[in-house]
């Protein structure tokens, strides 16, 4: 329940204000300093659900967005709901009829003692909504099922459609989370489904008729970054590159790695960032051989490297980097024999990146570099996965050919338990017309990049200097 006041100041110009030096565009949703925000803009909105109306054909589509959380954690839209709609707030629905192109968004019930404790949550008394959202019908929530019976028919004769995936928020990704609400469904303890599944099978027991999965249509369409969802990518690469040259800077022997998780953590959010899209790894000596390490419980040791993959996600767009040092800032003869291969191998996979081409070409790209050096036997996992709103992006298939407009990650890695070294080189690239685009391209990668970097005084450093005087 937000009155009139903030109608007028949600359309005026974003404006950055004062405060930390945000990644070109920066956070857009902080940009407007505590105002609601319709996502990347009604017009981005609007177009991911007019392409999936395309896609769909005809019926009716409906999703919900999720609750109030159950843990005393901040709220984040389901993904795929705040793709379709920019609504950042609990409680919501949408409602698409695709023959006739009627769209309502269903909004929380007003709470005034909600509000009391929580701060704004979006409701059928904000009169900003339509305007902000570009939704011209906007109605309680509650009013959800009438609104269902109208447009299917008490007969059920329309074609019903919903995204029967698993809900995904910050830090999550489909290849965790859907195995995870898949084994507690097949687990004869327990036994539940997941809430969009859930929601699907009332549907069906409701109208009696079989409701589609949205969810293939949906993840074609996320496979290609339109230009708003390339330039969120780009500012969460751009608030990695700062997080990641702090900790090289920052970096000793004697630190935790929980210390340079922290402290990645701080950088990032001065830099826009809305969380971590995964817990950080941040490996050193032996813990850098483990591929996704994110207990970050070991102290730093002179001698060892310390694998960093980190991440942060920004506006709902992620980026994902890794980069591998020495604990002491200079690499040794054997990390930087592993460096210079793996380093090679990444070269040799963003050279390979054009539309048209398959993606196992930059697989095989990278291989080929590594085999010739003789360590393919050190290699653990393939070297790309689709990157965009979670991590591990849905939509790369097997046999993905490349097209413009898609982003991923190449990232091979080699990892020698003899000298407990492991080595990743990780960045985001967006496929182009000629190429590709490195979009992480900022984060320092040669040895001399990372060695001139490490020499220079830290964050950690300084608030240690401060502490000893
Ligand atoms: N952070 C997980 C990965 O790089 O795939
Ligand atoms: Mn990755
Ligand atoms: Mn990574």
């Amino acid at each position: 329940m937000l009155r009139l006041l903030l109608a007028i100041t949600v359309t005026l110009p974003l404006q950055a204000q004062e405060g930390p030096a945000l990644p070109k565009e920066g956070n857009l949703a902080r940009l407007a300093d505590g105002a609601p925000v319709c996502g990347l803009g009604k017009a981005f909105h609007r177009g991911r659900r007019a392409a999936l109306a395309e896609e769909l054909g005809e019926g009716v589509f409906v999703m919900r967005g999720l609750p109030s959380c159950r843990e005393n954690v901040a709220f984040h839209q389901d993904k795929n709901f705040w793709w379709l709609t920019g609504v950042e707030s609990p409680d919501v629905a949408l409602v698409m009829d695709l023959d006739s192109g009627r769209e309502v968004l269903f909004v929380a019930r007003p709470s005034a003692f909600r509000e009391r404790w929580e701060g704004e949550i979006w409701d059928a008394d904000d009169e900003w909504i339509p305007e902000l959202t570009g939704f011209e019908e906007v109605r309680p929530v509650g009013e959800l099922l009438n609104v269902l019976d109208e447009v299917v028919g008490e007969d059920g004769g329309r074609k019903l459609w919903t995204s029967r995936a698993s809900s995904i928020l910050l830090s999550g990704s489909y290849d965790v989370a859907g195995p995870y609400d898949k084994a507690r469904e097949d687990d004869p303890l327990d036994g539940r489904t997941h809430r969009n599944e859930a929601f699907a099978r009332k549907l069906e027991e409701r109208y009696g008729i079989e409701v589609g999965d949205a969810w293939p249509a949906i993840i074609r369409l996320r496979a290609v970054k339109t230009p708003e969802e390339i330039a969120a990518i780009r500012r969460a690469s751009e608030a990695a590159a700062l997080a990641m040259g702090e900790a090289m800077r920052s970096c000793r022997a004697g630190l935790g790695e929980w210390d340079l998780a922290a402290l990645l953590s701080w950088i990032q959010a001065r830099h826009g960032a809305d969380g971590p899209a995964y817990a950080p790894i941040v490996g050193s000596g032996p813990n850098s051989l483990v591929l996704h390490y994110n207990f970050t419980a070991r102290r730093l040791r002179k001698g060892e490297v310390v694998l960093i993959d980190f991440a942060p996600e920004v506006d709902h767009y992620t980026s994902d980097v890794t980069r591998t040092f020495p604990v002491d800032g200079h690499f040794d003869e054997e990390q930087a024999r592993l460096y210079d291969v793996v380093l090679a191998a990444q070269r040799a996979g963003i050279k390979a990146v054009r539309p048209g081409v398959p993606l196992s070409a930059v697989e095989l790209a990278c291989r080929d570099a590594i085999r010739e050096a003789g360590l393919e036997h050190l290699m653990r996992h393939g070297s790309c996965h689709s990157v965009g709103m979670e991590v591990h992006d849905p939509g790369f298939e097997r046999g993905q050919v490349l097209h413009e407009g898609m982003t991923f990650t190449i990232e091979p890695g080699l990892y020698d338990p003899q000298t407990q070294t492991g080595v990743r080189i990780e960045d985001v690239v967006l496929v182009t017309s000629e190429g590709c685009e490195v979009l992480s391209h900022a984060v320092p990668k040669t040895r001399q990049e990372i060695e001139a970097l490490m020499a220079e005084e830290g964050v950690l450093d300084w608030i240690d200097r401060q502490g000893e005087r």
